[in-house]
């Protein structure tokens, strides 16, 4: 009875994984940050959009009307509203985030606000910029942008002949105490957190409306 009560306690958090290419590395990297972030107060899955398979958004109406026509929509409301918090994780493509991650992200609206975020991009710079774009949008949708964003920098000696990581414990090992540290903390922030965090502090001018409003504006 004591570890049901305990395991109803425990955060669900969600670990995206953000690409669907065949020869994807996403899904290596997403179990290493599984493996990074594992605590006995955590309870972590990946959620693997590559097996989700969203097509692009078919849905009539804009996603913070929540009036949901399709079969798959509904499917994907119901698996983000179980979680409490998000780690995004995802490549850096042409200075941006792969487009399977951004049709999951619009696809819904409230299932992600006011839930905890963070970023983990990889690329050949850690995927800054992509990480930047992402915490654009996350903003937007009304989520709150933790301060543990690691850049995972990628390199050529990482990768054997088949471009896939010849061991991911040892290209990722320098990020594995960040990682524990901070995205195992997932979890709501404070208001002070809110208040001082990058996103807070530079991007607020760029949208104080609900998110409701900015759907229906845009
Ligand atoms: C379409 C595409 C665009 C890319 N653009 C960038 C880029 O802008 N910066 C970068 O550092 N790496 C870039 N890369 C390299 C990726 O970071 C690297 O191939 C990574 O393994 C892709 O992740 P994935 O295997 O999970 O798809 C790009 C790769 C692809 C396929």
């Amino acid at each position: 009875m004591a570890t049901i009560t305990e395991t109803k306690l425990n955060p669900r958090i969600g670990i995206v994984v953000g690409s669907n290419r065949p020869t994807r590395v996403c899904r290596t990297v997403a179990e290493w940050v599984k493996r990074a972030m594992q605590r006995d107060d955590l309870n972590l899955d990946l959620i693997d959009l590559a097996e989700i398979g969203l097509p692009f958004l078919d849905e009539p109406k804009v996603p913070a009307h929540h009036l949901y026509q399709n079969d798959h929509t509904k499917a994907w409301s119901r698996t983000i509203s179980g979680y409490e918090g998000f780690v995004l994780v995802f490549p850096q493509y042409n200075w941006g985030y792969p487009a399977v991650l951004k049709n999951a992200l619009d696809y819904l609206y409230d299932e992600w606000a006011r839930k905890p975020v963070s970023i983990v991009c990889y690329g050949s710079h850690g995927g800054f910029q992509a990480t930047l774009a992402m915490k654009l949008v996350t903003q937007g949708l009304h989520m709150y942008n933790m301060s543990t964003n690691p850049p995972l920098d990628i390199e050529d000696e990482m990768f054997d002949e088949h471009d896939q990581f010849k061991n991911v414990e040892v290209a990722f090992s320098r990020y594995k105490q960040p990682m524990q540290a901070g995205c195992g903390g997932v979890r709501r922030p404070s208001e002070r957190e809110i208040a001082s965090s990058t996103t807070s502090k530079n991007l607020s001018s760029l949208d104080s409306s609900t998110g409701d409003e900015a759907q229906e504006e845009n």
